[in-house]
């Protein structure tokens, strides 16, 4: 038998999933690894932890499946976007990396729109500068660290680190690239304006490729620690959005997803850079060739409703909060959540934005909060959604769904209520390493392209459909809070 490995280098854990020609997950590995927050608004991890997590992961998996590394004809790499990795002559990391929910650029963003001018800037990249990416870490580094950027020979984003441990290779895919505000989205590489305007060495930027392509192959020392077999081929991979995007079906023009996670994403992949005009929904490449997406992320959405099972019911299960919580109207009795519990990005880009409840009276029990905060963060995506649709994305039929908040019965009824869409579930939980699984299948020659695999691969396992109870009120109400609360939460954040 023959495989391919997807290997998702996640802020949480690394996963590995192994996947037979068939497109049938064969087994999982998953090794877990702590982030840390050193001050407020930081976000750090040693990116060692994402190479032992790796070799954790491919060892669990190998193991579990009972396959030898030998069997294994190509490997791809996905992960968390964004995180400024720096990288010394010796290939050591001269500082923990700066990940993607790290707030702290705030000044850098104004200093980089400043230097490119904002309308430039979204005209390039399809992006308003944003704490998360990577532009405004690396000015972060060169303000208050310039010994560190000095030190530095490669910058790499997070799964590039895994790539380049096991190959050697200092490269990066193309979705990955354009999430770094350094690329010119149409030309699909790095932007010498944009580069140049950030005042930092184009020579420490990584080679870019296309998901499907083969960026190096494993090495003798990366075989002896992962049991992969010398010379197997590791492909560029994507972003874990667009891979997920390719681990759920959505490809081509109309198709659509929407990721119920830690984050909420709206994900609509288009066939040329589609940007929205005051850049408040990300654009970007997607992780196969001739095809672009445009995203709304929201940073708080399945985490929402963890953090309030953790809060109020802890050890109570996901799916007794949510059978409760049926049994509540919509609206859940005039209580409205604003779901901005760390900040958030779309439609409102502002770290100091804060989550809340909001008409709170006695009769008010668990269960309407539990119903209160689907509510609120299906609102927050239909946020992103309609931003995307006055952008041009023509409206969907139907969104690939996708994240631990979509097992809930009541919660994905309510985001196709609230969206007005069909929502179709897929057999694999893991998106992200079974859309990395799908391009290793086309860079080890199964099939010519990504959207062969995804018809033989991708299955629907359920659909559903709108039921016709209206949100409108309450997304009317919800629309309205943000702009009157604007300012409350900026004092109380300091
Ligand atoms: C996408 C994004 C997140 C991270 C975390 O823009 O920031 O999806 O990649 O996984």
């Amino acid at each position: 038998m023959s495989y391919v490995l997807g290997v998702d280098t996640s802020t949480t854990a690394t996963k590995a999933l192994l996947v037979d020609t068939a497109g049938t997950v064969v087994a999982a590995g998953v090794a877990e690894y702590p982030f840390e927050t050193p001050q407020p608004l930081w976000a750090e991890q040693d990116p060692r932890l994402w190479w032992n997590g790796t070799v954790r992961a491919i060892a669990a998996c190998l193991e579990s499946a009972g396959v030898a590394g030998a069997a294994v004809e190509a490997v791809g790499l996905t992960g968390q976007m964004h995180g400024l990795v720096l990288l010394d002559t010796a290939g050591e990391p001269v500082r923990p990396a700066i990940l993607w929910n790290d707030q702290r650029t705030g000044a850098e963003c104004d200093q980089l729109r400043a230097a490119v001018g904002t309308e430039r800037l979204i005209a390039v990249t399809g992006n308003d500068a944003l704490t998360g990416f990577t532009a405004s870490k690396l000015l972060w580094v060169r303000n208050h660290e310039p010994d560190s950027l000095a030190a530095a020979r490669h910058m790499l984003l997070p799964k590039d680190y895994v790539r380049y441990r096991l190959t050697g290779a200092a490269a990066t895919d193309k979705a990955g690239g354009s999430g770094t505000q350094m690329f010119d989205l149409a030309a699909r590489d790095w932007s010498s304006e944009i580069v140049a305007a950030i005042g930092v060495d184009a020579g420490l930027l990584p080679a870019t490729y296309e998901g499907p392509a083969v960026t190096g192959t494993v090495s003798s020392g990366a075989a002896a620690v992962t049991g992969l077999a010398v010379g197997t081929p590791v492909v560029a991979g994507g972003g874990d959005q667009a891979a997920n995007a390719v681990g759920t079906g959505a490809i081509d023009a109309g198709d659509m997803a929407l990721s119920l996670g830690t984050s909420g994403v709206v994900f609509a992949a288009t066939t040329r850079p589609t940007v929205e005009p005051a850049g408040r929904v990300h654009a970007f490449c997607h992780a196969l060739p001739d095809r672009w997406h445009m995203m709304g992320v929201m940073l708080s959405a399945a985490g929402s409703l963890r953090w309030l099972r953790d809060t109020i019911a802890p050890g109570v299960g996901f799916d007794e909060l949510s059978r409760e919580a049926a049994g509540v109207a919509p609206g859940a009795d005039g209580l409205l959540f604003l779901p901005y519990l760390t900040g958030e990005r779309t439609p409102h880009p502002d770290p100091l934005a804060r989550g809340a409840f909001i008409g709170l009276t006695v009769r008010h029990e668990r269960a309407h909060l539990v119903r209160a905060v689907m509510e609120g963060v299906a609102y927050g995506l239909r946020d992103g959604y309609r931003l995307m649709i006055a952008a041009g994305v023509p409206p969907a039929q139907t969104m690939r769904g996708s994240g631990g908040g979509v097992k809930s019965d009541l919660w994905r009824q309510v985001v196709a209520d609230v969206l007005g869409v069909t929502l179709g579930t897929v057999a694999t939980e893991e998106g992200a390493a079974f859309g990395a699984a799908v391009l290793a299948a086309v860079g080890a020659g199964w099939r010519a392209s990504v959207g062969e695999v995804v018809a033989d691969w991708v299955e629907e396992t359920g659909r559903v459909e709108p039921s016709g109870e209206s949100y409108e009120r309450g997304y009317a109400l919800y629309r309205e809070q943000y702009p009157l609360l604007r300012s409350t939460f900026a004092r109380l954040g300091q």
